[in-house]
């Protein structure tokens, strides 16, 4: 495996782990920028999802036989292996989802509808993807409580001096976003849950654009909710996990009902199951579970601090690359931030700016990139963005840089 310091990483053999990356879009090699929706799978991860499929497909926690032994060993196996990527004190603070939206719908839900009541705060920011901010909503429209939400400064920072105003008594719960993916900002998390934590709320932090980019520690944040994606980090779609502090998911009530998550059902009442399993209805995604296992597996052999050294380093060459181009205007922080370049052009619109890059084989996003508000914020309709991860080089964003130069010209 590639264990070294991120100079001596054979970044390239890597690279060829991936094989959907060699391959040519519309007569051009492929150069995948849009990592931020989701990222490639290495070979490790498909094969092991293959693996699993061929050789111990079961369902979990129920039959007593082999195949079904060797599928449950997996999938709490899988439970544990992500507990160990976070930190997490104990396997049993990991329930399994289908992503990070159905993590935070869960704690909306659940928590969130045994918690809050009318007069309550549920503190947000600006920035926030969608899914860290509808199921608020739902849940304030039902329970009369109201949403309060911090600040974007012009840099795409927090307005982090205005905190302690909207950290009053009645915020119940503050929920924010590690890395942002529209704007790169990476949010100080461990000093956001420390002050929220002196008011007594509860934290919540999405790492959809940091758990595969990144080390991050639960305990070390301090934050009692944890949410990420299986897919924005070489596993699976459909596979995610919403870490949940113990005592904090213990008293948390079920969310969906059905087999799994009972101990005993008569046709009146149900008992049910301590976290995680209760909070695991139905057959889960196992091979998801398991194919997650392989993408935290296959990161931890680069390593997230060698990854995210790699991903800075592209950032930056970016960042100076983009300063030769003409009319175009580079949004979020200068200094330290996630490999996510959200930028506008002045002569065209996001999407057709990313349909001309995509005409010569560069995958792009364009659009709002589910951050309606914060694109409002900014006064604009959208951006294009470019997302990189580790296997992506600087030849690639050489590549970007003509393409964007010829779109120049031609939107001019
Ligand atoms: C910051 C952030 N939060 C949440 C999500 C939602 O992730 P998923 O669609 O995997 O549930 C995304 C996806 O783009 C994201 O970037």
């Amino acid at each position: 495996m590639h264990l070294a310091r991120t100079a001596s990483i054979d970044w390239k053999a890597i690279r060829e782990d991936f094989p959907i990356l060699d391959q040519k879009v519309h007569g051009h090699p492929l150069v995948y920028f849009d990592n931020a929706a989701t990222t490639q799978k290495p070979r490790a991860v498909i094969e092991a999802l293959r693996d699993y499929y061929e050789h111990d497909n079961a369902n979990v926690h129920r039959g007593l036989h082999e195949l079904s032994s060797r599928a449950t060993e997996a999938y709490e196996g899988a439970r544990a292996r992500a507990a160990q990527y976070i930190g997490a004190a104990s396997a049993d603070e990991i329930v399994f989802t289908r992503g990070t939206t159905e993590s935070i719908n869960l704690v909306a839900q659940s928590w969130g509808g045994t918690f809050v009541r009318e007069g309550g705060v549920i503190l947000l920011t600006e920035m926030e993807h969608h899914s860290n901010l509808v199921p608020w909503q739902l849940l304030a429209e039902r329970t009369g409580a109201r949403l309060r939400f911090v600040p974007v400064r012009d840099d795409g920072t927090l307005a982090l001096e205005q905190l302690e105003q909207l950290l009053t008594p009645e915020v119940k719960l503050f929920a924010f976003t590690h890395v942002s993916n529209s704007l790169g900002t990476i949010n100080p998390v461990a000093e956001l849950c420390a002050t929220a934590r002196a008011v007594g709320a509860v934290t919540l932090v999405d790492a959809a654009q940091s758990a595969g980019h990144l080390p991050l520690n639960v305990q070390e944040i301090g934050c009692d909710f944890l949410a990420f994606s299986g897919h924005k980090m070489c596993g699976p779609t459909g596979s995610g996990t919403l870490y949940g502090r113990a005592e904090v998911l213990d008293a948390m009530p079920p969310w969906h009902g059905g087999g799994e998550m009972i101990v005993s059902v008569t046709l009146e009442k149900s008992s049910f199951k301590k976290p995680p399993h209760r909070f695991e209805a139905g057959t889960p995604n196992i091979a998801g579970a398991i194919g997650l296992a392989a993408a935290i597996d296959y990161i931890e052999g680069i390593g997230r601090a060698a990854i995210f050294e790699h991903d800075s380093k592209l950032t930056r060459y970016a960042q100076e690359r983009f300063a030769d181009l003409p009319g175009m205007r580079v949004l979020g922080p200068t200094g330290e931030r996630g490999a996510i370049l959200g930028f506008v052009m002045d002569a065209a619109h996001p999407h057709d700016l990313t349909t001309f890059a995509d005409q010569r084989g560069l995958a792009l996003r364009g659009g709002h990139h589910c951050n309606q508000p914060l694109m409002r914020r900014f006064g604009l309709p959208g951006t294009t963005r470019a997302s990189f991860y580790f296997y992506n080089t600087t030849d690639e964003i050489d590549r970007m840089i003509e393409i964007l130069r010829d779109a120049a010209l031609f939107f001019a």
